[in-house]
């Protein structure tokens, strides 16, 4: 198993690709951290608990911890890592998936939906990987991975979310550079097209879902980033759809 008893946090996994990649660690043995905000049916407008995606996670026999956490709230994000390690005692993995889409033009966003996506999609993660490098260092071992999106290259429609992505690239990169000597890999995955509930409730409903992923299909490359020991892998900015091809 390439995640045994690796303890991994996944931001946003009571839907969508969170979901999906926290159950493929659970597959692998990891013992995973399902986080998110959404507790019972009917909190959100989408589909999805932290409770159900533990349940299936237990379903396998898997090992997990669902703690309910809002992202854009500084102390839920610091009591969440401090649950994590009373309970586990390290953490090995972070994956920073949550985030929030913006379909509408800089002209049409009002600064406060931009201070939320900002807060959600950026500085979240980067408060979130400051929270977990003490226990990483002390390891001398850790991955950390930032999904990101074509978008942060190819902003087209997108602006404000790609701005947020490319940040979280760059910032990708630096910390890389920062945590080599610390034996801590950090790398940025770009799922590609992915039918999500999140995905379903926010493109137009005339939108052709053909050639979009399905959410277990980023699994296997976000288990691959997960089970690096070593700094032969990072500071990369990769894809789904390459996984296999052009990386490792
Ligand atoms: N789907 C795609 O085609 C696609 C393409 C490229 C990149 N991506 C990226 O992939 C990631 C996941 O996308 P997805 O389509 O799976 O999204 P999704 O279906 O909308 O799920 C988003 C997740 O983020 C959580 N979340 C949102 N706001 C939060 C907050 N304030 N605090 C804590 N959790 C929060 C949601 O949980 P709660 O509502 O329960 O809090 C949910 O679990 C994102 O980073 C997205 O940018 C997606």
């Amino acid at each position: 198993m390439k995640l045994r008893d690796k303890v991994a946090i996944v931001t946003g996994s009571s839907r969508g690709i969170g979901k999906a990649i926290a159950i493929g660690y659970a597959r692998e043995e990891a013992k995973v951290v399902v986080m998110a905000r959404t507790e019972e049916p009917g909190q959100s407008r989408l589909p999805g608990t932290i409770h159900q995606t533990a349940e299936e996670i237990r379903a396998l026999g898997g090992e997990c911890l669902p703690i309910r956490c809002d992202l854009t709230r500084d102390e839920e994000i610091e009591a969440m890592v401090n649950t994590v390690v009373e309970r586990y005692g390290r953490i090995d993995v972070l994956v920073n998936n949550a985030a929030i889409i913006l379909h509408s033009s800089v002209a049409d966003t009002s600064f406060k939906l931009w201070d939320l996506l900002i807060k959600i999609n950026v500085r979240a993660p980067v408060n979130l990987c400051k929270l977990v490098l003490p226990h990483m260092v002390k390891q001398r071992n850790g991955s950390i991975i930032n999904i990101t999106s074509e978008s942060a290259r190819d902003p087209a429609g997108l602006t404000l979310y790609g701005a947020g992505d490319a940040a979280l690239e760059r910032f990708t990169q630096g910390l890389a550079l920062e945590l080599k000597e610390h034996n801590i890999s950090v790398n940025a995955l770009d799922p590609g097209r992915v039918k999500t509930e999140g995905a379903l409730y926010t493109y137009p409903e005339d939108t052709d879902w053909t050639g979009w992923k399905e959410p277990s299909e980023v699994a296997p490359a976000a288990v691959f980033l997960a089970s690096l020991v070593d700094t032969n892998f990072t500071g990369r900015v990769i894809a789904v759809e390459d996984f296999g091809k052009t990386w490792p």
